[in-house]
């Protein structure tokens, strides 16, 4: 049986960091309060000239040589952005152009903080139905252009960055992805969204609005639940897990899952606290720093969860 398994990993984070101390000049905030109430230190910004392609350029040539494969070798690029540089053609397109790639196909998903769960579910469809040996996934955002930074409640939260991974098709079943498990729920819009984009009549491209102690809630809930619906599919329970790369929207949230899991914090990859919630790139962002710190072996068990908008969430159980 042909399955998916993770053959590479990359990121890439814009070179210009933003503070919380560099936030306390322009809105009504403090370092101690963006700390206690998210664990966020910092974030990355985009520069002017650097677009959400820019960045998942940058992490899928990491991804690649992570992997020891070339651009030749990938069949299919799947990007999960909430920015992609244009309405059209996709951000995935451009990707494809900036690798040198003349076949295959691009294509971009949209599912907010939850976008890297359903690209990979997408990608991993793909690979084992036998259309494509080799995919590339990737997490690209460059959220600091929909953030209104007068508004404390969000400006604080958020940041750029692009992770990726490469998927193989593999018959070895010591590793690769066991299953993932999307939902979405559009009732709850309200709670998580953008007042504008393209073609829409507000006819500005909008600003991040968010009630945050609802999103909050949800959080917890949706993502906890969504973890132990993967264990249960897979016969394998909490104690199985060796690792848990949750989206990194607010240490919180991430804290108060792990307590309703009975998990302990110490098989919890967090990373907020140096790239605050960078969105679909996220889980990948945090894939990488603790694949590359040596963290994850070989055949462990490592489950990923995430949510944002829509709102949509999901999750996904691998073998790394
Ligand atoms: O990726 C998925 C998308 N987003 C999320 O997952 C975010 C989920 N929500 C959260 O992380 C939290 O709700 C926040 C971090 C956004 C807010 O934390 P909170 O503990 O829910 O605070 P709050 O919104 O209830 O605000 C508490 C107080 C308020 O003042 P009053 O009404 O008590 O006087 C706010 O006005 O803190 C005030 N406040 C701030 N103070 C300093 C809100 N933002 C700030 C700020 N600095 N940046």
């Amino acid at each position: 049986m042909v399955h998916s398994v993770i053959s590479g990993h990359g990121a890439y984070l814009p070179s210009k960091v933003v503070t919380n101390k560099d936030l306390e000049a322009s809105v009504e905030t403090s370092d101690e309060w963006i700390v206690e109430r998210t664990g966020i230190k910092q974030r990355h910004i985009a520069a002017s000239n650097e677009f959400s392609s820019d960045l998942a350029f940058h992490a899928a040539k990491d991804a690649l040589s992570n992997a020891k494969l070339s651009a030749d070798d990938i069949d299919l690029i799947v990007v999960a952005t909430t920015t992609p540089d244009n309405t059209f053609p996709s951000t995935a397109t451009r990707v494809q152009h900036l690798l040198g790639m003349t076949k295959g196909a691009a294509f971009d998903v949209q599912a907010v903080c939850a976008g890297f769960i359903y690209a990979l579910a997408t990608a991993d469809k793909f690979i084992r139905c036998g259309d494509a040996k080799h995919v590339l996934v990737i997490g690209a955002e460059t959220l600091s252009r929909i953030v209104d930074w007068k508004d404390r409640g969000t400006c604080i939260l958020f940041g750029d960055g692009a992770g990726a991974l490469v998927l193989s098709a593999s018959q070895d079943t010591s590793r690769g992805i066991l299953s993932t498990h999307l939902h979405s729920d559009g009732s709850t819009r309200e709670i998580l969204f953008v007042n504008g984009g393209a073609g829409t009549e507000a006819g500005f491209s909008g600003k991040i609005h968010m009630q945050g102690k609802d999103v909050f809630k949800h959080a917890v809930a949706k993502l906890s639940d969504t973890t132990l619906e993967s264990l249960n599919k897979n016969k394998l329970s909490v104690a199985d897990v060796d690792w848990v790369v949750p989206h990194q929207a607010n240490i919180r949230i991430m804290e108060a899952m792990a307590k309703r899991l009975d998990l302990p914090m110490e098989k919890v990859v967090t990373t907020v606290a140096h790239h605050a919630n960078t969105s679909a790139a996220s889980i990948p962002l945090a894939l990488h720093t603790a694949a590359s710190a040596g963290k994850l072996k070989k055949g462990q068990l490592v489950s990923l969860q995430a949510i944002g908008g829509g709102l949509a969430w999901g999750s996904c159980l691998a073998r790394w």
